[in-house]
């Protein structure tokens, strides 16, 4: 059975693809997960693609990769990063690796998002890069 990696997506990116594309770019979470999974199939790897607006459905994901024993999880968590403390215990609390994502890179974005609760617990973080963040993260992944 080839290893999973989970990639969870937190608030509003179920809208990827119509929500700010000049910021988020064209692609939509389908897009995103179709890439991952061409790649993946490569590397010998599972994708495991959620979304939720639900903070709480973030927190129960993480303990399930941990329980599942996913290689690791890739979790975008929106504007959740920036306010969480119970997504930072969360990534604490599994020993499954997480590395951050986010489309844009929110240091060059407002105040607000130069604060990272999810980068604070997490293994490593991939900005920046729009829907390639997610397969830069995912090369990452493969290696840990
Ligand atoms: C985001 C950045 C966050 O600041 C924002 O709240 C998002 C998307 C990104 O992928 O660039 O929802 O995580």
């Amino acid at each position: 059975m080839p290893a999973t990696i989970y990639v969870l997506n937190g608030p509003n990116l179920n809208l990827l693809g119509l929500r700010e594309p000049e910021i988020y770019g064209d692609d939509t979470l389908d897009d995103i997960a179709g890439h991952l999974e061409d790649r993946a199939r490569d590397l010998d790897l599972m994708i495991d693609m959620r979304q939720s607006n639900h903070e709480g459905h973030l927190v129960d994901w993480l303990h399930e990769a941990q329980a599942n024993d996913a290689k690791a999880v890739l979790l975008n968590a929106g504007a959740f990063t920036h306010t969480s403390i119970a997504l930072y215990d969360a990534i604490k609390a599994v020993k499954t690796p997480v590395i951050e994502v986010h489309l844009s890179n929110p240091h060059t974005r407002e105040a607000f998002r130069h604060v990272s609760y999810v980068g604070r617990a997490a293994k490593g973080t991939v900005a920046g890069f729009g829907a390639l963040s997610y397969l830069l993260a995912l090369e990452a992944a493969a290696r840990i």
